[in-house]
Parts: C-alpha cells; sequence; structure tokens
C-alpha cells in the first residue's frame, strides 16, 4: 500500500482513536500501559524541554499527564487525525521523512501503536532523525503490540532490532523487552495484546 493510501486511510479511521474504540475493551489496559513508561520516561527528561510524539492519532493526552501536554508536539501525516486531536501543538509530517525540526530540539521522542506502519529501511531513517533531533541525553520511548497484521501495516515490531538499530545510531539502550497485557473483560474478542517497549538514551 502507498503512504497516500495508507494517509487517506488513517483520516477516515480517524474517529475511531479518537477513544481508542479500535483497541475494544483492551484499550484502558493499554492506555496505563503506556501511561506508566511515560511517567518513567518523563522523570528523566528535562522539565521544560520539548516533547514530540510521532504517529500520534487523535488521543495522544490519554498517554500524558496534563502537565506535559503543553509541551507536546503531536505529529502525524493524518490532517484528519490531527484535526480531532485536541492537543495545542500538531504538525502534519511523514515519519517516513526528514522530521521538520531543528537538530536538538527535545527532550524526549515518543510514538505509540504508530511503527508498525513504517518498513524497516525507514525506521534505520527514523531512528538517525530521532538522533539528530534530540537534545544530548535526550530519551526515546518507543511501543507498540508487536503483531496485529493491520493490512496497512508494513513490519512488526520488534523490541531487539530497534535496541541493535538505535546502539548503531550512538544511542545507550535501556529497555527492549515485551510484556503480555490482558482486558478484565475475558469474554470481549480482543482480550490479550503483546506490547514491545523500547527506551534509550542520546549518549
Ligand atoms: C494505530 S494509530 C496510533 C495513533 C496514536 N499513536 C495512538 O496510540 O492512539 C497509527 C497512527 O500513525 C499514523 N501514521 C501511520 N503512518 C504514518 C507515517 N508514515 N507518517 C506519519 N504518521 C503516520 C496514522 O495516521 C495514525 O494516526
Amino acid at each position: 500500500m502507498s503512504h497516500e493510501s495508507a494517509r487517506k486511510m488513517w483520516n477516515s479511521d480517524a474517529p475511531n482513536w479518537v477513544d481508542h474504540q479500535h483497541l475494544g475493551s483492551i484499550a484502558p489496559v493499554i492506555e496505563s500501559f503506556i501511561c506508566r513508561h511515560s511517567a518513567q520516561v518523563l522523570q528523566v527528561t528535562p522539565r521544560n524541554s520539548r516533547i514530540v510524539d510521532l504517529g500520534t492519532g487523535a488521543n495522544t493526552k490519554a498517554y500524558f499527564p496534563a502537565s506535559a501536554h503543553p509541551r507536546i508536539i503531536g505529529l502525524d501525516f493524518s490532517s484528519e487525525m490531527l484535526r480531532l486531536n485536541p492537543l495545542p501543538q500538531k504538525t502534519v509530517a511523514e515519519m517516513s521523512a526528514p522530521l521538520p525540526f531543528a537538530r536538538e530540539s527535545f527532550g524526549l521522542v515518543t510514538s505509540f501503536l504508530a511503527w508498525r506502519y513504517l518498513s524497516s529501511e525507514e525506521h534505520a531513517a527514523l531512528i538517525q532523525e530521532m538522533y539528530r533531533v534530540l537534545l544530548p541525553y535526550g530519551t526515546v520511548l518507543l511501543i507498540d503490540l508487536l503483531k496485529n497484521n493491520w493490512e496497512h501495516q508494513k513490519s512488526e515490531f520488534s523490541p531487539d532490532w530497534n535496541a541493535q538499530h538505535l546502539r548503531t545510531a550512538g544511542f545507550s539502550v535501556r529497555t527492549a523487552s515485551t510484556e503480555n497485557v490482558r482486558s478484565p473483560l475475558g469474554y470481549t474478542l480482543r482480550y490479550t495484546a503483546e506490547l514491545g517497549v523500547v527506551v534509550a538514551r542520546k549518549a
């Protein structure tokens, strides 16, 4: 699928991401998993530094404490996702192209449930871009489902593969792990998920 048709699909799918409806009953479990990890990395992120969330979708606020919202720039190639996203700062841009920011602009780069929509080659280039836009000692937090098999997915999320490429780019990797989460509503269609987490620091 071309980027253009994927972008159109995300535009029409945007309303389902305002409240994470597409994730079904497991949505609050995934949200709290991501919140827990973002709270941890925020503790080691300079208080006034900016944050960029890549493939931000429509519901970025669910993942960060309210005090962090004014510091976040949500980046997405879907203008409809960003129209529905109440974050104050948003940018329509491609994750697979050079990021539209100056070097050393951010204390934290995050990406949640969006990494699988790029190919391995695009990941390698984006990792270099993340290194460029991060401040010294800035942090990267990547979280995604390991497997989901949406038609527009281009790769599977491998914490080990990403850790290896982050090291090659000059990052020091703090976490590269997987965790199974489960909805308390066991009777629903989608009630388990395997999530991968990568945390790395610019050396
Ligand atoms: C599954 S949604 C996740 C959205 C959000 N991170 C969340 O967790 O709710 C994937 C997001 O990645 C965005 N995306 C996919 N490919 C992209 C690309 N090449 N450049 C920028 N954004 C992209 C989509 O528009 C969509 O908003």
